[in-house]
């Protein structure tokens, strides 16, 4: 089957899902960050978050098909999830395909997130990170609208909110960790019952440690 309409279907469709990735990852950094506010509460940049990125996973899987059922160019389902078998510009089509793994990994594991220890939740969750870049790459390399101005106005816009984002993360971890590092155990202090933290097993995994003072003859944990 082939038709102009596939091969603009596989260049829009692959633009919309660059633009939705970008999206995403800067809202999943956001979330991470905690940059919250009375207008902008957690809840509503994870739900956002999750939306957008199952919107992306939508036009990524639009894109995927209309590029191999086009058959004026021959890129072959299993070029969908084994890198560099494609017949169609193998080198790169199978970085698409890179990022498309890392991508899967990422949402398969976030809809059984309930089901997997959360360190390798968020140990693949980190992926998310490593495949946008790559999925650049890809877009970059063998998109026929990439010599388009506004193409690459778009994708100015995409690195540097991604680099905005990914810059805020590391900015909010360092201050957390500086914050967490000056916190006094509870056990270690007198008068004091317990700590209240968001922990992963033991391991803090935000800000807000508070220790909770006791009540006159009760013992620390
Ligand atoms: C995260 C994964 C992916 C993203 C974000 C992505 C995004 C993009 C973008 C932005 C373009 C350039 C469109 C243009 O300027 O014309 C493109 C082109 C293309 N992609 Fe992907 N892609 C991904 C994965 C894949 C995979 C897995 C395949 C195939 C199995 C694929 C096949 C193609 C093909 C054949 C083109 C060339 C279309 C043309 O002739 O312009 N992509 N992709």
């Amino acid at each position: 089957m082939t038709s102009p309409v596939l091969w603009y279907a596989t260049r829009a469709t692959g633009i919309v899902a660059l633009v939705l990735f970008t999206a995403t990852v800067g809202l999943g950094a956001l979330t991470a960050s905690r940059v919250q506010g009375p207008a902008w509460p957690g809840f509503a940049q994870q739900e956002l978050h999750r939306r957008v990125s199952l919107l992306a996973v939508g036009f990524l899987a639009v894109h995927v098909a209309t590029s191999v059922l086009d058959s004026y160019v021959h890129v072959g389902w299993l070029a969908v999830v084994v890198p560099f078998t494609s017949h169609y510009k193998a080198a790169w089509v199978g970085v698409g395909t890179v990022a498309f793994d890392m991508m899967l990994a990422v949402a398969l594991t976030s809809l059984l997130r309930h089901r997997i220890p959360a360190p390798a939740w968020r140990a693949v969750h980190w992926l998310g990170y490593l495949s946008w870049p790559v999925a650049l790459a890809h877009g970059i390399a063998i998109g026929t609208d990439r010599g388009e101005a506004w193409v690459a106005w778009l994708v100015v816009a995409c690195v540097a909110c991604v680099l905005a984002a990914a810059t805020g993360r590391a900015v909010a971890t360092a201050r957390w960790r500086r914050a967490a590092g000056a916190t006094v155990p509870a056990a270690v202090l007198p008068g004091t019952r317990f700590v209240v933290a968001r922990t992963d097993r033991g391991v803090p995994t935000s800000p807000g440690v508070v220790a909770v003072p006791s009540r006159h003859g009760e013992r620390s944990p």
